[in-house]
């Protein structure tokens, strides 16, 4: 068990990518705490892992509010006694739209959840990892924020890319300012997952561009080496790679996981 006495919090722990990295971390020996704004959803992935035998605890939080992430912070000390590690994936979709159409508070908010949250988790989880000189961060970035060879943006997704692209730079800045306390900072970047938050994206898009969403999709899929798309469990298990310690050499660094994607959409 790679992550046996650990205590990781994961942000949007209680659907998609965020339940499937809290079942594999769960399932590694890791205590967690789930933070999201739907409670229901957190306590029903709580209970899965509680009633496995494992150790979980939902607290409701939105990650772009300063004061429920310090609530967060604190609940998940006084739960289980310290934090190991903080998993940054809460995020939004954004707005699917040309710049010129894009309304000023569907900017903000993808950057207020997507980055900023991110950010305020960083510096709040910190407070408590660097007086231990221990700790991994995972933050969860996007291939549309950075692809495997380097390239970021996304036409239609501005705000969404700009939000990711914004992790990997807080990866490298915050992998460099903490490395001194043995704290670890990396990014994964996964490409389309497979599951509705996809679908959602490419009906938005044919609804600008009337292309069909079967056909996007299978477009889309067939430019990818492995022609299909990544599964939730593939991020969750490179997340777990990341915080463990068989990753103790790597800090800094972006990981993309897409079935081989080659080109932006
Ligand atoms: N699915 C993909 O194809 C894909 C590809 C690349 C990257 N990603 C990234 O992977 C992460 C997870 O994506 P997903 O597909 O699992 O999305 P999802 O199913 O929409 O889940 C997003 C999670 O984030 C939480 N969240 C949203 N806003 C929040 C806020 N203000 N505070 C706290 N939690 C918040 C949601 O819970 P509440 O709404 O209850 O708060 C939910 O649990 C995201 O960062 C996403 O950008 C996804």
């Amino acid at each position: 068990m790679q992550l046996n006495e650990k205590v990781a919090i994961i942000t949007g722990g209680g659907k998609g990518i965020g339940r499937a990295i809290a079942l594999a971390f769960a399932a590694d020996g890791a205590a967690v705490v789930l933070a999201g704004r739907t409670l229901s959803k957190l306590e029903e992935t709580a209970d899965v892992i509680n009633k496995k035998g494992g150790r979980a605890a939902a607290v409701q939080t939105d990650v772009s509010h300063e004061k429920q992430v310090e609530r967060m912070v604190a609940e998940t000390v006084r739960t289980f006694g310290k934090i190991d590690i903080l998993v940054n994936n809460a995020g939004i979709i954004g707005p699917t739209a040309n710049v010129v159409d894009i309304n000023l508070n569907e900017w903000n908010e993808a950057l207020a959840i997507n980055l900023t949250g991110s950010l305020l988790a960083c510096k709040h989880v910190l407070k408590h990892m660097i007086p231990l000189k221990s700790g991994a961060i995972v933050n969860i970035g996007s291939e549309r924020g950075r692809t495997g060879d380097g390239k970021s943006g996304s036409p239609m997704r501005t705000p969404y890319s700009c939000s990711k692209a914004g992790m990997v730079a807080l990866t490298e800045s915050l992998s460099v300012e903490v490395g001194k306390y043995n704290i670890r900072v990396n990014c994964v970047t996964p490409g389309p997952v497979k599951g509705e938050r996809i679908m959602n994206v490419l009906k938005a898009k044919s609804q600008i561009t009337g292309e069909d969403v079967d056909e996007l999709l299978a477009s889309l899929v067939d430019t990818f080496s492995l022609k299909r798309a990544t599964e939730e469990e593939e991020v969750a298990a490179a997340t777990v790679f990341l915080a463990s310690n068989a990753a103790s050499g790597i800090t800094g660094q972006t990981l993309s996981v897409t079935c081989g994607q080659r080109v932006l959409f």
